[in-house]
C-alpha cells in the first residue's frame, strides 16, 4: 500500500471533518451546511462507509480527506499530504513528497518571501529606502517594532533591482517572477539569448506584504510616497495562483489568535488602519483593503469568530461598503456591530487624534442596524410623509435580510415606532420587497438548473437503487419496468449493466467490492449516487414503491419521446410519399402508444 492510501486509511473522515464543521447524522451518512459555498439547508454529505464527501448544493465539490483539506485550507495536494502525514505519524519516504520538490504555488510563496526580505532590507538598511523610512516614521508615526511586526519594506525606484536579485543571485526563472506578480515583461534591451527582459512590478512604493492565515506571503500592496501618484495611491499584486482579490485580509496572520481570544474581529479598510490599531494594543483588527466584504472573506473570518465590528472609513464610500457587507455577513448569521468616531476620516486618523477615545469607541460598539437607523433618520425628515417613505425605502430592504427572526422583528418594530407607523404597514411593504427578491432568485435558479426532468429522475433513480439495502431485488423490479429504456446519462447505463452483471454471481451487495470491479472512470458517478440525499423511507417497501414510481415515469417519458420521434419520421415519410416506410412507422406508432397506455 502506498503512503497516500495508508494515510487515508488511518484517518476517519467523519471525525476529521467534525474538527472543522459540525456534522449531523442522517441515515447512514452525515450532513452539514457546506463550508465551500453559501447555503441555508445542508447539502454537504459525508459517508462513513465510503470515507468520502460530496456537496449536492451549489458548489458540487467532493472527494476524500485530501481534497477536503485542500479545499478548506486552500492547499496543494503535496501540502495537504504533509499535514496529514504528520497527523498520522506516517513517514513520507517517496522522494517526490519531500520538501525539495516544489509545486508552482510553493515557488510563488518562496519568491514572495524573498521579495519581502529584499524590500524590508532596502527600507531598513539601504540608502535607497531612506526617504521611505523617514516618511513612515515622521509622517505615519510608525516605530521600528511595527515595521518589524508587519515586515514593511520599500521597492526601489529603479524598477529592476528585485528582478535582478531574484534571477541573478537566487537563480529563479523570469517566468516564475512574472507568474508571482512580482515582475512583468518589459520592452527593455533583450538579453543575448533573445529573451525579453523583465521589470519589477512595484517601484518607489512602501511595501506591505500580505500574509495568509497560515503565514505564507501571497502578495503585496504598495503605497506611493511621492505625489503625484503614478498608478494610484495603492497598487496591489494582480491575481495570481495564490493571490485572489477579495479573498483575504491584511493582518489576519497577526490578528487571528487575538480574534479567537476576544471572540471578535474589527474590520477596517486599509493597511495603516490595522497597523495603528495594533500600535495601541487593539490587535484583533484586519483590513479588507478598500472594498466591501466578499462572501469569501466572510467565510474566512467566520472560522475565527461570530462577532464582527465594521469600522470602515467615515465617508460615503465607507458607509456604502458597510451596507454592502451586510448580506454576506447575515447569510453566515454573524453579529454585526460598528463603532462611532465622528471627528476622523478613518481608524488610523482617529487613533492619531485620540487613542484613548478610539479604544473607548471600540469597546462601546453598537449594533450596526442602530447605526443605520441614526444615519438614515438624520438624512430625511421623519415627520413628513415622503420622508417616512424614503426612510423605509432605505432601511426595509436591509432589515428584511436579517437572518435571525428575533433581531429582525426588533428592528422592524423599532423602525415602526420611530416612524410612527404600524408594524402591519411595514410588514406589507416588506412583503412587496421580498416578493421582488424571490422572483429574482427564482430566475437565477432556473437559469442555473438546466437539467431536464429526465436527468433529474435518472439521478434520483440511481441513488434510490444503490442506497437500498437489497439492490438486487429492487434492480430486477426496475429493469422489468424500464425494459428497453436507455439512460440519457451514459455512465448510469453503464453502472446499471455492471450492477446486473454483479448480481449474476452475488446476491448480497458490498459497495466496496463492487467498486473494485467497476471501471475507474465510473467511481465518481457511483460515489455521488451513493451519497445523494434521498428521503428516509422507514421501511423497505416504501423505498421499493418509490423506485417503481420513478422507473414508471422514466419509462413513460421515454415512450413519449419515442412517439414524437416516430411521428416526425412519419410526416417526413408522407412528404416523400414512401408508402412502405409510412406503413411500418404507423404500425410502430400504434404499438408504442399501446405500450404507453399500459405503462
Ligand atoms: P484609502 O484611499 O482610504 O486610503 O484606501 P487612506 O486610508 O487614505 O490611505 P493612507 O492612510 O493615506 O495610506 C484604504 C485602503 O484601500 C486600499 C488600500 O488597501 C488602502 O489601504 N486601496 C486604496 C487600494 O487597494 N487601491 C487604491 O487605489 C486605494
Ligand atoms: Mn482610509
Amino acid at each position: 500500500m502506498d503512503e497516500v492510501t495508508q494515510i487515508r486509511e488511518r484517518i476517519d473522515l467523519v471525525s476529521f471533518i467534525s474538527e472543522y464543521i459540525p456534522l449531523k447524522k442522517m441515515g447512514r451518512n452525515f450532513k452539514a451546511i457546506c463550508p465551500f459555498h453559501n447555503e441555508k439547508t445542508p447539502s454537504f454529505i459525508v459517508s462513513p462507509e465510503r470515507q468520502i464527501w460530496h456537496c449536492f448544493g451549489g458548489c458540487s465539490k467532493g472527494g476524500d480527506v485530501y481534497t477536503f483539506l485542500m479545499e478548506y485550507e486552500h492547499l496543494e495536494f503535496i501540502e495537504a499530504l504533509r499535514i496529514l502525514a504528520k497527523k498520522t505519524g506516517i513517514h513520507l519516504r517517496e522522494s517526490g513528497f519531500q520538501e525539495g520538490l516544489s509545486s508552482k504555488k510553493e515557488i510563488i510563496y518562496k519568491l514572495d518571501k524573498l521579495a519581502m526580505e529584499f524590500y524590508h532590507y532596502v527600507l531598513t538598511s539601504h540608502k535607497a529606502g531612506k526617504k521611505a523610512l523617514t516618511y513612515l516614521k515622521k509622517e505615519r508615526k510608525l516605530d521600528e517594532r511595527l515595521i518589524e511586526t508587519f515586515m514593511i519594506g520599500f521597492s526601489p525606484k529603479d524598477g529592476v533591482d528585485l528582478s535582478n536579485y531574484l534571477i541573478n543571485k537566487k537563480k529563479y526563472k523570469k517566468e516564475d517572477l512574472v507568474e508571482a506578480g512580482l515582475a512583468f515583461y518589459g520592452r527593455g534591451p533583450s538579453t543575448s539569448s533573445g529573451q525579453a527582459s523583465v521589470l519589477d512590478f512595484f517601484r518607489n512604493r512602501v511595501m506591505f506584504p500580505l500574509f495568509d492565515h497560515r503565514g505564507n506571503i501571497t502578495g503585496f500592496s504598495g503605497r506611493a510616497i511621492e505625489e503625484p501618484y503614478s498608478g494610484g495611491k495603492y497598487i496591489n499584486t494582480r491575481d495570481t495562483l495564490v493571490y485572489h482579490k477579495g479573498s483575504m485580509f491584511f493582518g489576519l496572520n497577526t490578528a487571528k489568535e487575538e480574534i479567537k481570544k476576544l471572540d471578535k474581529a474589527i474590520i477596517v479598510e486599509g493597511e495603516l488602519d490595522v497597523i495603528s490599531c495594533f500600535s495601541i494594543g487593539v490587535k484583533n483588527a484586519v483590513a479588507v483593503k478598500g472594498t466591501a466584504l466578499t462572501d469569501d472573506q466572510v467565510a474566512l473570518i467566520a472560522r475565527f469568530t461570530n462577532n464582527i465590528c465594521l469600522c470602515f472609513d467615515k465617508d460615503d464610500a465607507g458607509y456604502e461598503a458597510t451596507k454592502r457587507s451586510l448580506p454576506s455577513l447575515e447569510k453566515k448569521g454573524i453579529n454585526i456591530t460598528t463603532c462611532i468616531f465622528d471627528q476622523a476620516k478613518d481608524a488610523d486618523e482617529a487613533i492619531k487624534n485620540d487613542p484613548a477615545a478610539f479604544k473607548k469607541a471600540i469597546k462601546k460598539d453598537i449594533p450596526v442596524y442602530d447605526y443605520l437607523i441614526t444615519k438614515t433618520f438624520s438624512a430625511f425628515e421623519k415627520d413628513r410623509v415622503y420622508g417616512k417613505r424614503k426612510i423605509a425605502q432605505e432601511l426595509l430592504p436591509i432589515f428584511i435580510r436579517i437572518s435571525n427572526e428575533i433581531v429582525k422583528e426588533h428592528y422592524l418594530k423599532k423602525l415602526g415606532r420611530e416612524l410612527d407607523v404600524s408594524l402591519d404597514a411595514l410588514a406589507k411593504e416588506a412583503e412587496k420587497i421580498e416578493k421582488k427578491e424571490v422572483v429574482k432568485e427564482d430566475v437565477f435558479i432556473s437559469k442555473k438548473d438546466k437539467r431536464s426532468r429526465i436527468e433529474v429522475l435518472e439521478d434520483y433513480l440511481m441513488s434510490l437503487l444503490v442506497q437500498h439495502d437489497n439492490p438486487k431485488m429492487i434492480l430486477e423490479r426496475s429493469l422489468a419496468i424500464l425494459r428497453d429504456y436507455k439512460f440519457e446519462i451514459d455512465s448510469y447505463q453503464k453502472i446499471i449493466s455492471e450492477l446486473a452483471d454483479y448480481f449474476k454471481s452475488n446476491s448480497k451487495f458490498d459497495s466496496r467490492y463492487f467498486l473494485n470491479l467497476l471501471p475507474k472512470e465510473l467511481t465518481a458517478t457511483f460515489d455521488k449516487a451513493y451519497l445523494f440525499p434521498i428521503p428516509s423511507f422507514g421501511e423497505d417497501k416504501k423505498h421499493a414503491e418509490e423506485v417503481e414510481k420513478v422507473a414508471r415515469e422514466l419509462r413513460a417519458l421515454f415512450l413519449k419521446n419515442k412517439i414524437k420521434e416516430i411521428s416526425d419520421n412519419l410526416r417526413k415519410g408522407e412528404k416523400d410519399e414512401d408508402l412502405k416506410k409510412v406503413n411500418d412507422l404507423e404500425k410502430e406508432l400504434s404499438s408504442t402508444i399501446n405500450l404507453l397506455g399500459k405503462s
